[in-house]
C-alpha cells in the first residue's frame, strides 16, 4: 500500500491559474494534460504510458552511468532539479532511491499526481515507493540538511539555454521553460560538492562549457547530451 496522500482535485486548476502564461489543464487516469492554448503546445505528464515512461524503463542510458558505480553501491540520489521528473524515473525503475526536489508549485503538483497514478500500478508501484517527491528550493533545502552525506548522489540538470543555431527543445521542454526558470544554481552546485557522499551529476548540452570552474573527473556522453560527474568521496 502506498501512503501518497491524494492530491485535491481542485490544487492543479488553482495553481494553473497563477501560472505566468495561460494554461489549461487536465487530469485522467494516466496523467495530467498540459496545453498553452497561445503557443500553441500540449503534453501528456504520465509516469505510466507514453514515451517518457517507456524511456525510462530502457537501461541503456549514460545517465544510470553517471549515476552508479560498478559495485552498484549509489542507493541514495537527490534530484535537484526534478522538472517533469524523467530522470528521477529512469533511475528509480533501475532500483535507486530518489528524493525528487521542485522549486515551483505547478510543477511539484503535476508530478505529485503522475506519481500517484503510478502508485497505483500494481506492477510499478514499488518504483513509485522509491520516488519521494518535496516542493523546496534546492539551495534552501541542501543548506538546511545535515552534514551526514545522506545522499550518495546529488544530480543537477538545470535548465539549458537556447540557441539560435541549435534545433527547438522537445515541446515538453518548450513547456517547461514558459513554466518556470532555474534558480541559484551555481550555489546549489557548490553546496551538493560539500553533501553529497560519492558524487555529484550534471547534466549539460554535449558542447557546453562546464557549469563552473570545478572540472569534472569523469564524463558519459550522448548524441545531444552528456553527464559531468564530479567524486566526492
Ligand atoms: C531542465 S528541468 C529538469 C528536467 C528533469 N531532469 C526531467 O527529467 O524532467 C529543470 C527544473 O529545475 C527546476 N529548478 C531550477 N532551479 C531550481 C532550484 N534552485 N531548486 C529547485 N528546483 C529548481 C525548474 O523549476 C525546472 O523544473
Amino acid at each position: 500500500m502506498n501512503p501518497r496522500a491524494p492530491l485535491a482535485r481542485d490544487t492543479l486548476p488553482v495553481l494553473a491559474r497563477e501560472a505566468p502564461v495561460e494554461l489549461e489543464i487536465e487530469t485522467d487516469d494516466d496523467g495530467v494534460v498540459i496545453r498553452l492554448p497561445l503557443a500553441p503546445l500540449s503534453c501528456h505528464h504520465s509516469f505510466t504510458s507514453g514515451a517518457l515512461a517507456r524511456r525510462a524503463r530502457q537501461s541503456k542510458q549514460a545517465l544510470l552511468r553517471a549515476c552508479n558505480n560498478k559495485a552498484r553501491s549509489i542507493r541514495q540520489v537527490l534530484d535537484l532539479t526534478a522538472g517533469w521528473g524523467a530522470d528521477s524515473l529512469t533511475l528509480a525503475c533501475h532500483g535507486q532511491q530518489v528524493t525528487l526536489l521542485e522549486q515551483n508549485r505547478l510543477i511539484c503538483a503535476i508530478l505529485d499526481y503522475s506519481l500517484q497514478c503510478l502508485s497505483r500500478e500494481s506492477n510499478s508501484s514499488e518504483v513509485a515507493d522509491r520516488m519521494q517527491l518535496v516542493q523546496a528550493e534546492a539551495g534552501a533545502y541542501l543548506r538546511q540538511l545535515a552534514d551526514d552525506h545522506a545522499f550518495d548522489c546529488i544530480y543537477l540538470d538545470p535548465m539549458f539555454p537556447n540557441h539560435k543555431s541549435s534545433a527547438k527543445p522537445a515541446k515538453e521542454m518548450q513547456i517547461l521553460q514558459a513554466l518556470t526558470s532555474n534558480l541559484d544554481i551555481e550555489s546549489c552546485f557548490d553546496l551538493a560538492l560539500q553533501k553529497a557522499r560519492k558524487r555529484v551529476v550534471v547534466k549539460r548540452p554535449a558542447k557546453a562549457p562546464d557549469l563552473t570552474a570545478v572540472k569534472p573527473d569523469v564524463v558519459y556522453r550522448e548524441k545531444t547530451i552528456r553527464f559531468d560527474v564530479y567524486l566526492t568521496g
